[in-house]
């Protein structure tokens, strides 16, 4: 906006008169060319509107930060497992003292008052448009989004001035037009039959002998505890109709519950989803008659987020019944996420710092909604992704779903080039894609997988991926970019999962499918480790692509198509589809003991 000459003139003028200081020359400090496919101009934003806007300061060591994660994340290292202090991990990202004050004293300058995260990286400031307009010299403009029909006020460029370069990292949402809501992977739903019509629950009971192949093994679901028997094979239901018995089987997970070490999972939810106790009993009763029917899960708020158990929703229903269908014994916590409506975002970055604030941040945390990457602003997405890795060097295992549109992204859409999905691009999270079927396990078609334009190829994938785009060869050559961070990490069953919601079975597909499955899995895992006095897996990236490969079942066949191509092919070893592959758990429970 201000030309260079312009900017000497300012400087000079600063100097010969006193004032303005040479800090109030403005610097655009973001902008974008187009308003995004989806929003559209309503017009200029009343003055006298409201606008809440987040400061984004520079943080001190983000690269720190990253060498402490994988200190404690890979095996082998003296540090490995010995997870940071709430101190030690802020200390990375909070800004230094001296980005503090420029920022502080420039809103005061503009008599606007912040409110500050506790750990200072955040500020916080609620001003009208006509304000904002001033202090960021620019114009705010109303713009619709067609799918939601909600409006948002941003604007197409913004400056700061001079003094707090290098000090503010970003302000959002300022040019940032991410969608509205965040979007659960594409749930698949197709009534189970047997279940669709009225007066169910009567039926289901007086089904339940009847229905017992669905519950894959008898065997396993009568017994308890564990009988310390071999491998049981699949029921061949289980290639219609998954159950938790089906992945018990599938994936050689004992069938004796956690002994309620402290081991937990935290699910995050968004727009509204809500999960029902009385579906979660009734899912155990016909799923997991081995599991006390007592057990339930808590509801943790964010944003003033409620769960409202009378409006069960698929989503929700279906994370729930599988954190807790896989991981029983687990204490399994729901966070709601309240929508403030205009903003996608927010949302992931509150669950995420709340989490980070407290003492004591849960040792899994799955996630099945998601963005495609492009959607999400760079400084905003290395920003969420800074927070991964913190929680991680935390000790918390950071799961995503990696989306529902094969090459094509959270949800099949039509592409020119592929598009990768956020947060699954950021390499401190683990990200799960999607199979189905057994004998063999193959990928599914709507797996999303590919390579990150935002962020690099980690260095825990400098072996696989090159290996991978050797075989590849020139396929789908100009349409992803090779050097980002490939994605998904592993994957799990994604077809069919059987979940009651609103007192109906119904059958549900999608890699939400998968996410909650894996982190079943690594809170198992967790259970067992800390039985023996160990310490949680934490970030999960470094042991699975070394130690725990050969403990996962390579999936070779079937593909990932969108954008009008076939998509990625699987591969042995890694492959855009299905990562290193899905988990094997007894294999697994074996490496975590000896990496220990
Ligand atoms: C803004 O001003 C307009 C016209 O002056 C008025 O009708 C409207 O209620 C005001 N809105 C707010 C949020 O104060
Ligand atoms: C801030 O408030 C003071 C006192 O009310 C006023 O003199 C000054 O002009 C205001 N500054 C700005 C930038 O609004
Ligand atoms: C959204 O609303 C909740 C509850 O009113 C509030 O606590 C939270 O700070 C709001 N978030 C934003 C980004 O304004
Ligand atoms: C919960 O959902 C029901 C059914 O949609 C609705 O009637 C009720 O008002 C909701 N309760 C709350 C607290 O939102
Ligand atoms: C685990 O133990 C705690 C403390 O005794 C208890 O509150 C919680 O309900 C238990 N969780 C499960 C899933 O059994
Ligand atoms: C892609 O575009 C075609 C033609 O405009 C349309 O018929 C089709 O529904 C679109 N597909 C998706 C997934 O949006
Ligand atoms: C490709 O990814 C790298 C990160 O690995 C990024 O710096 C670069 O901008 C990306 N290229 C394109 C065309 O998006």
């Amino acid at each position: 906006m201000i030309a260079a000459g312009l900017l000497l003139f300012s400087l000079f003028s600063s100097l010969a008169l006193g004032q303005p200081t040479a800090h109030d020359v403005f610097h655009v400090h973001e902008k974008r060319s187009d308003v995004p496919n989806g929003f559209k101009y309503v017009g200029k934003a009343a003055p006298n509107a409201t606008l809440d806007l987040r400061i984004a300061l520079v943080q001190s060591d983000p690269a720190g930060l990253e060498a402490a994660l994988y200190d404690v994340s890979t095996p082998g290292n003296k540090n490995y497992r010995k997870h940071l202090t709430k101190a030690q991990a802020d200390a990375f990202i909070a800004p230094k003292p001296e980005s503090v004050q420029a920022v502080t004293t420039w809103l005061a300058k503009n008599n606007v008052t912040a409110q500050t995260s506790a750990t200072g990286e955040w500020m916080k400031i609620r001003i009208p448009v006509s304000q904002a307009n001033a202090l960021l010299d620019t114009q705010f403009n109303e713009y619709s989004h067609d799918e939601t029909g909600l409006t948002v006020l941003r604007t197409m460029s913004y400056s700061v001035p001079a003094s707090v370069k290098g000090h503010l990292d970003f302000i959002y949402p300022a040019t940032a037009f991410v969608a509205p809501r965040p979007v659960p992977a594409e749930l698949q739903i197709m009534q189970s039959r047997e279940t669709s019509t009225h007066g169910i629950s009567k039926r289901a009971r007086g089904n339940r002998k009847s229905r017992t192949t669905l519950n894959a093994i008898p065997a396993m679901t009568t017994s308890k505890p564990a009988q310390a028997t071999g491998p049981v094979s699949p029921d061949d239901s289980c290639k219609t109709k998954i159950t938790p018995a089906c992945l018990q089987a599938i994936y050689n997970i004992p069938p004796d519950s956690a002994l309620n070490t402290s081991s937990n999972i935290f699910v995050a939810s968004f727009v509204g989803e809500s999960a029902d106790p009385a579906d979660l009993k009734k899912f155990l009763g016909e799923f997991r008659p081995d599991v006390s029917q007592g057990t339930t899960f808590r509801v943790k708020a964010v944003d003033g987020g409620t769960n409202n158990a009378s409006k069960a929703t698929i989503e929700a229903s279906l994370d729930v019944q599988y954190t807790v269908g896989v991981a029983a014994g687990v204490d399994t916590t729901f966070v709601s996420v309240g929508s403030n409506n205009t903003d996608g975002i927010a949302g992931f970055l509150d669950v995420i710092n709340d989490l980070i604030s407290q003492e004591e941040p849960p040792f899994v945390l799955t996630t099945s909604f998601g963005f495609n990457e492009k959607d999400v602003p760079v400084g905003l997405a290395n920003n969420l992704c800074n927070a991964y890795a913190k929680l991680g060097a935390r000790g918390t295992t950071i799961i995503f779903g990696s989306g529902d549109g094969g090459v094509a992204g959270i949800q099949n859409q039509n592409c020119t080039t592929f598009v990768p999905t956020f947060p699954s691009s950021c390499p401190f999270v683990t990200s799960v894609g999607g199979t189905n079927s057994f004998g063999p396990e193959v990928a599914v078609s709507f797996s999303a997988g590919g390579f990150s334009n935002v962020f690099a190829r980690p260095k825990y994938q400098d072996d696989v991926v090159p290996a991978y785009l050797k075989t590849l060869g020139s396929t789908n050559k100009g349409l992803f970019n090779a050097s980002g961070r490939g994605f998904p990490d592993i994957a799990a069953q994604a077809k069919s999962f059987q979940v009651v919601r609103g007192g109906q079975t119904i059958s549900v597909s999608g890699t939400s499918a998968a996410g909650p499955t894996v982190a079943g899995v690594v809170a198992l895992l967790n259970d067992a480790v800390f039985q023996d006095g160990g310490q949680p897996l934490g970030f999960l990236n470094p042991l699975l692509y070394s130690s725990a490969a050969s403990a996962l079942n390579d999936i070779t066949q079937s593909n990932n198509p969108g954008c009008g191509t076939d998509g990625f092919p699987t591969s042995e070893g890694w492959d855009p589809v299905t990562g290193l592959g899905t988990p094997d758990f007894a294999k697994l429970l074996d490496v975590v003991k000896k990496s220990s």
